[in-house]
């Protein structure tokens, strides 16, 4: 017997494990100083009412025994991917319920979908990157190449013919710098896939905070998308489901390579490998696609939107140059005075106590960024900023 010994290639622990460990060491050792998170981008509103309700109604359901459920389908119950079909239509975009499959959240599902590809696959992936693609990659063996996101191409690094990749990670708007693809750049990425054959697994777990109209709320609003993509989202950051669990993964039926389909492949991988996402979940995540519910989470979004502003105006003001925090919850910024990733970190929670996190754990071409998420509270976030301009003004 012998372990995967790929893990050996990945770090040790995963990034926001480590910044957790590295808090939780300072708050030890200096008790009673209050913590200003602006870190991990998890959110701090709680569900819209709409949806609390919804859940309320489904536990009331498995209560009594003309209504109680056992066992779903695995892919998802009708009524949410009804739901979510019917908010891709509002973005122009027609699926057929079953290319909707109902998950636990976007990042299960970008670690799950490597079972339908074959292990010689060569993988690319921007730098910096949501720590995710790679590691589950190289878990698997696979052979990842870095494409560079800079100051230079604004984070949104562009194909390039000369390489050959099997399968590409896109993220837009993106974790973590917060730079998002116009839909004429989206094109040239979906070219490029359906020229090499490729696959793209599209990330788009914050399109919700997309306000401009160049920009893509969904790849599939790209002409030729769905022969060349997979698109992950989630309820964690539109609606605030960090802690319930819920997203959706599309896999168009278009999406054919050997004569094998991406959608069976899903759909098999599916039944045998999960039991789906509980019903009274699923009860409250297709709340969120109801005209109410859609109203509620569009007023949380706005808090967040408004933190966004208030750290980005923050930059402007230091004379700092940055990447998102427009048609996005992050704020990619570059560390000042020259200082390194790590050393950033360290002096705003030395000095103030506020917890972002270091661009050079996403990869090489972070070193010397920043990452702030604008997911805190408004209270946490005008503190965290009035902290950052007094400490850099000096
Ligand atoms: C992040 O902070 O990058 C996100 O919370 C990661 C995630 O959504 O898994």
């Amino acid at each position: 017997m012998h372990f995967n010994t790929h893990f050996n290639d990945i770090a040790q622990s995963y990034l926001f494990s480590t910044i957790a460990q590295k808090v939780a060491a300072y708050s030890a050792a200096h008790p009673g100083r209050e913590i200003l998170r602006l870190g991990i981008g998890d959110v701090t509103l709680p569900l819209a009412p709409a949806v609390i309700s919804a859940l309320h109604s489904a536990v009331d359901d498995m209560a009594d025994k003309s209504t109680f459920r056992g066992y779903g389908p695995e892919q998802g119950y009708d009524f949410l991917r009804e739901g979510v079909r019917g908010y891709y239509l509002s973005h122009g975009v027609e699926l057929e319920p079953d290319e909707i499959f109902i998950s636990d959240g976007a990042k299960s599902d970008i670690g799950n979908i490597l079972d339908i590809f074959g292990e010689g696959n060569t993988v690319l992936v921007p730098d910096p990157v949501y720590p995710v693609y790679v590691d589950t990659n190289t878990m698997a063996g696979r052979r990842v190449l870095y494409m560079n996101a800079t100051e230079i191409n604004g984070f949104l690094p562009m194909p390039d013919y000369s390489v050959d990749a099997d399968i590409i990670y896109l993220c837009s708007p993106n974790n973590p710098t917060g730079a998002a693809y116009s839909k004429a750049q989206l094109k040239e990425w979906v070219d490029y896939a359906n020229a090499k054959g490729a696959v793209i697994l599209y990330d788009a777990a914050y399109e919700c905070f997309i306000t401009d109209d160049g920009l893509a709320r969904s790849i599939f609003q790209i002409e030729g998308a769905k022969t060349c993509a997979v698109e992950f989202c989630s309820l964690s950051k539109t609606a605030g489901f960090t802690g319930t669990r819920c997203g959706y993964t599309v896999v168009p039926k278009a999406l054919v390579r050997d004569g094998m389909s991406a959608n069976k492949m899903w759909l098999r991988r599916q039944t045998t490998k999960f039991n789906g996402v509980s019903y009274i979940v699923q009860r409250g995540a297709a709340a969120v696609f109801t005209p109410e519910g859609m109203r509620q989470i569009a007023a949380n979004l706005a808090v967040y939107r408004a933190n966004a502003k208030l750290i980005a105006d923050c930059m402007d003001e230091l004379g700092i140059w940055y990447t998102g925090g427009k048609n996005s919850p992050y704020i990619w910024l570059r560390c000042p005075d020259g200082m390194g990733s790590w050393q950033f970190f360290d002096y705003l929670l030395e000095n103030i106590q506020v917890v972002g996190t270091p661009g050079a754990g996403f990869g090489a071409n972070g070193e010397g960024f920043f990452r702030l998420t604008a997911f805190g509270s408004p209270e946490v976030t005008k503190e965290a900023v009035a902290g950052i301009k007094s400490l850099l003004k000096k």
